[in-house]
Order: structure tokens, then sequence, then C-alpha cells
């Protein structure tokens, strides 16, 4: 796909500043790169195509690998980073603001490359092998998700008896959840939010819906911030676990009356709909932090809305009969990749070496169909080499401990 190459430089820019703050992805680079355990492959990727995602591409790329590039939304492509991918060899098909059309279109695109592996943010790619293009699945050794809404859909596939691909699920491992979904999130978004408002935090009332591993740690920054945290959850453990954790749990009847801010982080569809913007507050601020833009329904905002006005970039401020304003940001797609720039780099350098490991894994070793866990000598690699870039010691057991764990004597 033809990129413009005037953003080349600008897109070179910000992935040599990410690559500052990726010492764990460089280290396994180095490690591997003299052996080229990639060559002859072909890998095709969905991702969010930002300068982190194309740190891994130039990886696979440096490793042996002949790449193609989807993004994994419309929003969250960076068009100067995939100026400087494309200039770099990767083959990118993504462009900030494509249509729907267009985006299965370049799916399409990407797979003509006919990989060996497959990474996957969502689970189109592999959703769109096992529908359209089911001749390419024999070719295929393996493939990784990412996100917790891709995994969920395997699942699916899964216990329908449809999935014919081995699938890592990398965002199933430690190295990822307890990271990239908490601290990764919880801080993207925060960072999303500000960018887009310019508003105060603290003394709001922030709506927290999803207490999964992203709505906690969104909720947990927003406490930081001082904001009153309301969490909604269908699930007895997880809202009882908000509670536990300081904030208020209720259902969304309940929260929208109360709402400043609303953040939807549920995996699940038309989590705030009509009877929820009929009674909320007049100025109440909606975001999303799932995979898909359904969990704000926008449907029912147009049906409801007598006018809208683009209030600022990314905000749409939609105005209801009554006169009240509900403001919408980012078209309800992810806020935090479509308003900033995705997690923090040195979150992303976990996620994306543990990606990088687990395509080395599905090159080396045949999968059986199914979700499969990432291995856990992956999982604990990556997570001590960080802490050894970070110059953090491990504690040794002594042999008198690790016997006084094994025995059930006295
Ligand atoms: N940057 C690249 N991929 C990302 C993801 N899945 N979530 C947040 N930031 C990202």
């Amino acid at each position: 796909m033809k990129q413009d190459k005037a953003l080349v430089e600008e897109g070179l820019k910000k992935i040599s500043w990410a690559w500052n703050f990726m010492p764990v992805l460089r280290s396994f680079e180095a490690e591997h790169v003299d052996k080229q355990p990639l060559k002859n492959k072909r890998i095709c990727t969905c991702l969010h195509l930002e300068a982190k995602t194309a740190c891994l591409l130039l990886t696979l790329k440096n490793l042996g690998a002949e790449v193609s590039a989807a993004g994994s939304n419309p929003l969250s492509t960076q068009d100067d980073v995939c100026a400087a991918l494309s200039a770099k060899g990767v083959r990118v098909y993504s462009k900030r603001g494509m249509s729907a059309r267009e985006y299965v279109a370049n799916l399409n695109k990407a797979l003509d490359i006919e990989p060996h592996i497959v990474i996957d943010d969502g689970a189109d790619l592999i959703a769109l092998l096992h529908t359209e293009r089911q001749e390419m699945l024999p070719n295929i050794r393996g493939a990784a998700e990412e996100t917790t809404t891709g995994i969920n859909r395997l699942k699916a596939m899964e216990s329908s008896g449809v999935l014919a691909l081995g699938v890592i699920a990398v965002n199933d491992a430690k190295s990822k959840f307890l990271f990239d979904n908490r601290y990764g999130t919880g801080q993207s978004v925060v960072d999303g939010i500000l960018r887009t408002t310019n508003v105060l935090i603290a003394g709001k009332v922030v709506v927290v819906a999803g207490y999964g591993w992203c709505g906690r740690g969104v909720a947990m920054r927003m406490q930081a911030l001082g904001a009153k945290v309301i969490v909604v959850e269908a699930d007895p453990h997880k809202a009882f676990e908000a509670v536990m954790d300081g904030h208020a749990a209720m259902s969304m009847k309940e929260a929208a009356l109360l709402g400043d801010l609303f953040l939807t982080l549920t995996g699940n569809r038309d989590v705030i709909r009509k009877e929820h913007f009929e009674i909320m507050k007049d100025g109440a601020i909606l975001g999303n932090a799932g995979h898909f833009d359904v969990e704000i329904n926008k449907k029912h905002l147009e049906e409801l809305a007598v006018d809208k006005t683009v209030s600022r970039e990314n905000i749409l401020t939609y105005i209801l009969k009554d006169g009240r304003k509900l403001h919408l940001l980012a078209e309800g797609r992810l806020v935090n990749l479509a308003a900033a720039d995705g997690h923090p780099i040195e979150i992303m350098d976990l996620s994306f070496s543990t990606q990088l490991l687990c395509a080395l894994h599905i090159n080396d070793n045949s999968l059986s169909a199914g979700v499969i866990p990432v291995p856990e000598d992956i999982d604990r690699l990556v997570v001590k080499r960080k802490l050894e870039t970070m110059g953090v010691t491990l504690e040794e057991m002594t042999e008198g401990q690790k016997d006084y764990l094994r025995s059930w004597r006295e």
C-alpha cells in the first residue's frame, strides 16, 4: 500500500524514541539476530500500528521474517509510523480513519502474504482465516493473540469446534495481563482522557464498567488522581473486590445518575445504552477502552440527539431534546489508542517480548489446534529479563527453604 513519504522521518523518530525504553525486546533481538531464526518465514500481523508495535515488527524482520501488517483499529493507526515501517520494508496495509470496508480489505491484503505465522490483536485475522480465507489454514504453523477480547472470541471458536489453528494466548500470560492490562491500561486511559478533554479528575465521579485487569488498573489510577470511583460489574467476586479496593459498586442504572466520566472496559456490548443516556447528568463524558466500539451504544445516542457538534478534536458532543449534552470521546473507540499513543513503552516492552518469543516458539514447534497457554519458561524469562534491565535482584531461597516447601511433616 502506498504510504506518504513525507511522514517517514517523523515516524522513524517516534520509533527510535520507543526503542530507548524497550531494553528487553532489544536484548532478545541481539540474542537471536545472528541465527536469523525467522529466515524464509512470512508473518502476518494485525496490531495497533504505533511506534512500539513498529519495534516488534522490525525485530521480526531483523530476525529474517517477511512481515505484513494491518491495523487492528481504524483510529489507532499512526500514518507516520506506517510510512516509516514501509520505508523499512514491512508491507503495511492501514490508514488512520479507514472505513469498515477498507479495514477488511486491508486484512485481506495483509493475508495475501500467505503467512506461516499470524499475530493478531482482537482475532479479526484469525476469524477471517476461518471464514473467507480457509485455503490458507493448512500452511499456517500457528498464531498468537494479544488481547482479552481476542481470547474470548477464540475460546468461542474452540468450543464450537471450528478453531483449526494452535493459537497462543499471549494475553493470558502473567508477563502480559498483570502489567499491560492493569498498569498499561491504567496509565494510557488516563493519558487519552487528559489529552482529549483537559479536565480535572480530582473530585469527579468516574464510573468504570468492568473490573477485569484493565478496569482494575483504570479505577486504581483514577482513584489516585482524586476521583470518586464507581465500579459497575456483573460478576459478584469482582464487584466485591472493587468494594474492598475502596470503590463503590452498583448497577449502571444507578451509576448513570451520578457519573461525570464514564469508562467502559468490559469486552461486552451495549454497556451504556438508551436507558442510561436518558438519565445522565448534563455534561457527562463517555469513553471506551474495550477492544471494539460496541460498549457505548452509539446508535442510541444518535437516536436521542437533536443535534451534535465537534467540541474538540476527538470529542463529539450530542445535544439531547432536553438540552443536556453528552460528550463522546474518540467515536467510542479505544480512547487510549485513538486519542493517545497506547500503553507506556516500558509496558509494551514486556508484552511484545512475550509476542516475539511466542513467534519463535511457533516457528520451532508444531502446535495442536486450540487456545494454548504461553509456555511457562517464556513467561518467566520475559519478566526476569525486565527485572535484570532494572537492576532488581531476586531473592534466592536456601536449600533449607526449598526442602521446607517440599516437605509436609513439621
Ligand atoms: N500499543 C500497541 N498495541 C497495544 C495494545 N494492544 N494496547 C495498548 N497499547 C498498544
